[in-house]
This record gives structure tokens, sequence and C-alpha cells, in this order.
């Protein structure tokens, strides 16, 4: 490479002596921010959210995420690390802004921009000196050339400055594991100097990487969340007919995940897809191919088969206990998955108002999610309980909304001592129904 045509910043990169400026520090601003410090980069993380800024600075996260906080203290106490709302300083200060603002749904399911334009605009308005600006926000195709656009109208001269695609694929619960140790690193970019500079900066990371346009980067997203969600909601729809059939949808699942072509990874039937992702991003593909001009009916059908789901099992309770008025039944977790405290789209949410709205008495408990539950509950009348042996206790079923580790090993037999009537909805599939009947229980699976 002939050193002499690099730009500054490209030289900066090469002696990894640049700033990196991340906006938005929620599940995936704050853990890219982290992981890029940890990486040994000096990152500014900004978010309009004082409060949360406060917290950080007070090296308090907004939220769980394990291995999170230590790598966070570290780099604080490091001087790698800082944080602050002023976005406009950390702008002129940076090299390469990653744009990491929340892209929720609106009501006709297409995704909200408004931040991201937002920050397009005050990016423009503090270009000071090249700068690569990077999405890394789960955004529509064709976002990318929108936000150039935003920044060559707003821009107050002609400083350089170019656009990239970096969409991320971390999974709560084991985020930091994915940033280190990503099955493949996407990058769209439209000139080399920008490739060059995300090569550079995720060189110690050893992964594939994809470069490619900016259009396809961001098209690769969300056809990937869209994909793992259909193989998600295609399981929970044979495992219908397993109940119909009197199959086992795990052992379909083994059959089928032992076929190279198909995978065994996402055909874990259940109560289906939850959290802020696979909802919002399946919503906001199904729009833009319409808008597009293309009607991803497979998907519609995919999010038809998704909601379905939290009905199924409280359809499969009312069976067993016919009057769910005044009965008592516990809940057993309330995230949307394991390892986290994320409530967003959790089944949960869904399960617990029916059984409420039918008059049911509730005890809940959540390793993780017991406070963020009481926020999203409101003040619909729930007991939430320390412990599962607590939750269980006069209870005419016990309901598994979500599979934490700990739950695994709950002991059946003082279960069904503390219970009114052993009845178990297991709504993750996570137990063995023999095991479990054999302990005098009435099982409820989906396809088991
Ligand atoms: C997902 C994508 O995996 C990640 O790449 C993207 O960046 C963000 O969205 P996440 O939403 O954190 O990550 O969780 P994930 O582990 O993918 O599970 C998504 C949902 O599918 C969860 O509600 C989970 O309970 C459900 N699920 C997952 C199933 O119902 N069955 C399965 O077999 C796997």
């Amino acid at each position: 490479m002939d050193l002499t045509k690099l730009t500054a910043v490209q030289r900066k990169v090469i002696n990894k002596n640049y700033k990196i400026c991340v906006i938005g520090a929620g599940h995936v601003g704050l853990v890219s921010a982290a992981c890029f410090s940890e990486l040994g980069y000096r990152v500014i993380c900004v978010d309009n959210d004082t409060n949360k800024i406060k917290s950080l600075k007070k090296k308090i996260l907004p939220f769980y995420e394990p291995g999170l906080d230590s790598i966070v203290i570290k780099n604080i106490n490091k001087g790698n690390l800082v944080f602050t709302s002023a976005l406009e300083q950390s702008i002129k200060k940076a090299d390469v802004i990653f744009i990491v603002v929340g892209t929720p749904s609106l009501a006709d399911g297409s995704a909200d921009l408004t931040s991201i334009e937002n920050v397009a605009r005050t990016i423009a308005r503090n270009l000071n000196s090249y700068k690569l600006i990077v999405e890394k926000s789960t955004v529509p195709v064709q976002t990318g050339s929108k936000v150039k656009e935003t920044i060559y109208r707003y821009r107050k001269n002609n400083t350089e400055f170019d656009i990239a695609s970096n969409p991320e694929f971390l999974r709560e619960g084991k985020a930091i594991y994915d940033f280190f140790h990503p099955d493949r690193i996407v990058i769209g970019v439209e000139h080399d100097r920008a490739e060059m500079i995300l090569k550079s900066l995720y060189a110690s990371i050893k992964a594939p990487i994809v470069v490619t346009d900016i259009n396809t980067s961001e098209l690769i997203k969300h056809a990937s969340n869209s994909f793992l969600a259909t193989k998600i909601s295609f399981i929970n729809a044979v495992a219908h007919i397993c109940d119909l059939a009197g199959a086992n949808v795990k052992e379909v699942a083994l059959g089928m995940g032992l076929d190279k072509r198909i995978g065994k990874e996402f055909l874990n039937a259940g109560l289906g897809y939850g959290g802020f992702c696979f909802p919002k991003d399946l919503e906001a593909f199904i729009y833009i191919s319409k808008k597009l001009g293309y009607d991803f009916k497979l998907l519609q059908e995919v999010k038809k088969i998704n909601d379905e789901q939290r009905r199924y099992l409280v359809d499969k309770i009312k069976e067993h206990l016919w009057v769910l008025k005044n009965k008592k039944i516990a809940i057993l977790g309330l995230s949307f998955k394991p390892d986290t405290d994320d409530m967003r789209f959790a089944p949960s949410i869904d399960i617990v108002s029916s059984l409420l709205d039918e008059g049911a008495c509730i005890k809940a408990y959540d390793p993780q999610s017991n406070s963020e539950a009481k926020k999203v509950f409101g003040n619909r009348k729930i007991e939430f309980a320390k412990n599962a042996y607590t939750a269980v206790k006069n209870c005419d079923c016990v309901c598994i909304l979500t599979e934490w580790e700990e739950f695994k090993k709950v002991d059946f037999s003082k279960f069904k001592k503390l219970m009114h009537y052993p009845l178990i909805a297991d709504g993750r599939n996570m137990f063995d129904k023999k095991q479990v009947e054999a302990s005098g229980f009435k099982y409820i699976g989906l396809g088991t």
C-alpha cells in the first residue's frame, strides 16, 4: 500500500491513534463502545439520555448483559472509554463515527428513522475534518444513501466524509462473545479508504469479512434476522402439527437439524421470538419490501404464527384448569430470553395479561427481570416472588415462559408439596415430559 496516498485518518488508523465516537448507548451501542475500547481504541460513547450517561459515568450500567460491566469499568479506569451527552463536541473530536441509535417500529410497521436523521444533520453541522460515518443501527435498505444526502445538504463546508454500513449480529445475553467471535463481519462501503479503515478497526478479530456495497450490507441484516425468525415460526407451526399428530417436535427438530443444510440452531419450538430485534426487523423488512414493490407474504405468515404462540399456551392451560378466574398461577421467567432483563416484546407480557384478563391470580419470578416487569406491567395486580419455590406455593399451575438455566435444576418433588395442583405449562419445552409426569405432574408442552 502506498502510504503517501493515505489520508490523515488512514494514517491514524494504521497507528491505532484515532477516536471512535459511538452515538447511542443502548444494547448494541454500549456493547460496541465497550468492546472497541477493549480493543485499545479511544472511544467516546454519546447518548442524549443524560440520566443514563450520569449512571454510566458512575460505572452503573442501564441493563444487564453478562460481562459488560467489567469491560466498561476496566476501560473507564484505563481512560479508553468516556461517556457524554455532548454530541457536537464528540463528533468534532471523532475520526470514525458509529451511528447506533434506536430505530423502533412505527404503527405502520416502518422503522422510525427520526433519530438517524437528527444525528446525520448534527454530524453535517460539525464536520470539521474527514470522518467515516458508519451505520450500525439496523436500518431499512437505502438508508445509507439518505444519510449521505442529508450530510451533503446540511454540511457547512466541503469537508470530505464517507458513509459505511456495518450491521451488528449481537445476541442479547451473549453480546460480548458475539462481538469478539462473530460468524462474519459485514461492511458496506463506497470507497476503498472506508474499507481500509473498517478492516483495520476489526483487524484483531478473526472472522470472515464480507465487503459489499451499502444497500447490500443493509439488506444482509434484515434478511438474516428475518430468516432466523422464519426458522422459529416454521418449527412452531410443526409443533402444532405434532400436537395434532401425537409426534414430538423436539425429536422432529433433532432429525431435521442433523442435516447440515438445515442446521440445529433456531429449531427450538416454544413461545416464539420476542426481543427488540426480530419483531421490529420483520415489520420493517415487510414494510420496505412492499414500498419497493414486493409483498413479502412469507414474512407476514412468520409474524402471524409467532403472535399465535402466546394464545396457544393460554388455551392449553384453560383446557386443563377449565375456569381460570381466581386460579393461582405461578410464572417462571419474564424476560424475552434467558441471560437478559430485557422484556421488550417478551411472550410473558401477552400471556400474563391474558391470564389476568381471565381473572387468574399471578405470582411471578424472574432471576433478573422482576424490577423491569414491575415497570412493564404497571398497576396490574401481580405478586413478585424472590425465587421459584415461593412463586409456586399454593398455585394451581406453574408456567415456564423463559428457559433460565436455574429453572433446569428445580426440585419437582418440592414443587409438588408446595403447589395446590401439580400442573406445569412448559412454554419453552425445557423439561422432559415423561420425567415430569413421573414426579406426579400433569405436563403441558408445545408439540411434545
Ligand atoms: C437476535 C439475533 O440473533 C442477533 O443476531 C441480532 O443482532 C439481534 O436479534 P436476540 O434477539 O438477542 O438476537 O436473541 P436470539 O438469541 O437471536 O433469540 C431471538 C428470539 O428467538 C428469542 O425470543 C428466543 O427466545 C427465540 N428463539 C430463539 C426461539 O424461540 N427458538 C429458537 O430456537 C431460538
